[in-house]
């Protein structure tokens, strides 16, 4: 059996390690920009080969399909979908797991994502509005003082998200002022460059919550979740800095279970299932609107909220990273009988297993990481305790070790029985990287500690206190308003 994978960072690594796991013993070949040290050594140990090309570019995945002839590609980062390879491999009648250029919509375009979910009247859905340009955002932050999420409406990322809480009447003036130097900074900058999309900005409601991935295989036809996995977005301890790509995340039993007691849940057995139910519909949604079937990975970008309870703020075509590391340390399934039954639209058949572990996840960066990545990049990598616990992630092979490619250059796997454990254990191995020139790395020492841990478990807490009430109520998700004289009033 030989499989084909597309991409080269830490999500890539983690699914070659899987695959390499198999029973079936593949032959893994690999295409990516960067050559990864740990794929690499799992290519050539498994006798495919390495591939360097640009995996957004349809014609370089096929050559590389035609010299390796897989049996099936596994496509890991979410461009190459939106640059239509899975829809270029079947045409070519090559398997493919991977969304097709119009269901990784749903991720592409935030925009169509929240429009497809008001259509179909998926709950957890948001307030937003659409603009194509930022004069068209203007009369609305004027008129408007509320709390918002400003987004670039395309997947960019992770980069570009501002929320504005909009609280003070003192203040209104300076917050709108503050709204639309972002909304022009986001069509300006963090657009710039994407001409595959026709709105450039959303503004959604604020909302509050703890935040969670709960990442589904699909055939089509039958959704399978995954343990739902906690990313840090921030760059630093106790949840400051700015945003990155996800520092690190955790993961411990179906339903993000702190470990020890039942009740110490950041969400509970019934929101997992609810949120896993919400993907579902907007997969069927997605088929429904495109006649297409989806084979491979979505994801719920999920918020406990007040609101909504379950409410998706994002959805992902593919994987998350560092989220992929959590889930497939803990899969027990073989992946490739996972693939094997996309293909064939099966998956009904099939029961897919994890382990019931903690699993904890932390990424390692150069400083400089993420807002000057140019300073973050080319210093030599010393890892004195690589093993199964490390994958390498922005990475590029240079002799016998590597060099930082100026982002996350390794994540870092810790299990253990409880999510503490798990994280110290990760701790160690974060430790046992440095850069050989001095330049300095970080990380966060707190990912998966009791004491972070404890405080999502608070907010989902706040959260679910809140929107329980509005349920017992039939209030849950509108949108209600005082007014003297007439008393609460539904808006919108
Ligand atoms: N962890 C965030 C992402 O995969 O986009």
């Amino acid at each position: 059996m030989k499989v084909l994978l597309v991409g080269g960072g830490g999500r890539e690594h983690a699914i070659a390690r899987s695959l390499a796991k198999s029973s079936h013993c593949p032959k893994v070949f690999c295409i990516s920009e960067l050559i990864n040290p740990g794929i690499k050594k799992i290519v050539t140990g498994s006798g495919g080969e390495y591939f360097r090309g640009d995996t957004n570019d349809p014609s370089s995945v096929l050559g590389a399909a035609k010299k390796c002839s897989p049996d099936f590609v596994f496509v890991g980062p979410e461009e190459p979908n939106f640059h239509g390879i899975p829809d270029a491999l079947e045409a070519q009648s090559i398997p493919c797991i991977g969304a097709s250029r119009e269901v990784a919509e749903l991720e592409l375009s935030k925009a169509s994502m929240r429009d497809l979910q008001w259509k179909h009247r998926i709950p957890g859905r948001l307030w937003y509005k659409k603009f194509k340009t930022f004069e068209e955002a203007i009369p609305y932050i004027e008129e408007y003082a509320e709390s918002v999420a400003l987004k670039p409406a395309r997947q960019a990322g992770g980069k570009g998200v501002k929320v504005i809480e909009d609280f003070q009447v003192y203040l209104q003036n300076e917050k709108r002022k503050v709204k639309k130097e972002h909304a022009e900074s986001i069509v300006n900058e963090y657009m710039k460059g994407y001409d595959d999309i026709e709105y450039k900005l959303l503004i959604e409601e604020r909302v509050w919550g703890p935040e969670y991935t709960v990442q589904c295989f699909t055939d089509g036809r039958t959704v399978v979740p995954m343990p739902a996995v906690q990313d840090n977005k921030h760059a630093f301890d106790g949840d400051l800095g700015p945003e990155t790509g996800g520092m690190g995340s955790i993961s411990c039993c179906m339903n993000l279970r702190y470990g020890v007691e039942d009740d110490r849940a950041v969400i509970t057995e019934e929101e997992f299932a609810r949120s896993a139910e919400i993907v579902k519909m907007m997969i069927d949604a997605i088929q429904k609107e495109t006649g297409k079937r989806y084979h491979g990975i979505a994801a719920g970008q999920m918020m406990l909220t007040s609101v909504w309870g379950p409410t998706v703020i994002e959805m992902y075509s593919r994987l998350g990273d560092p989220e992929a590391a959590n889930v497939l340390t803990m899969l027990k399934t073989d992946l490739v009988d996972i693939c094997e039954a996309i293909i064939c639209e099966s998956l009904n058949a099939m029961k897919v297993e994890f382990e019931d572990e903690a699993v904890v996840v932390k990424a390692v960066c150069p400083e400089g990481y993420p807002d000057q990545r140019n300073l973050a990049k080319g210093h030599p990598v010393r890892a004195t305790r690589e093993d199964g616990g490390i994958l390498w992630a922005s990475a590029e092979e240079a002799g016998s070790s590597a060099v930082t490619g100026g982002s996350r250059v390794v994540e870092c796997i810790g299990t253990g029985d409880t999510l503490p454990e798990a994280s110290a254990k990760a701790e160690e191995l974060c430790k046992s990287i440095s850069l050989e020139d001095g330049w300095k790395l970080f990380h966060r020492s707190d990912i998966g500690t009791e004491k972070s841990v404890l405080r999502r478990i608070q907010l989902g807490k706040m959260a679910r206190e809140i929107y329980q009430y509005r349920e017992r109520r039939g209030l849950l998700g509108k949108r209600m308003i005082w007014i003297p004289g007439k008393g609460l009033m539904e808006v919108g």
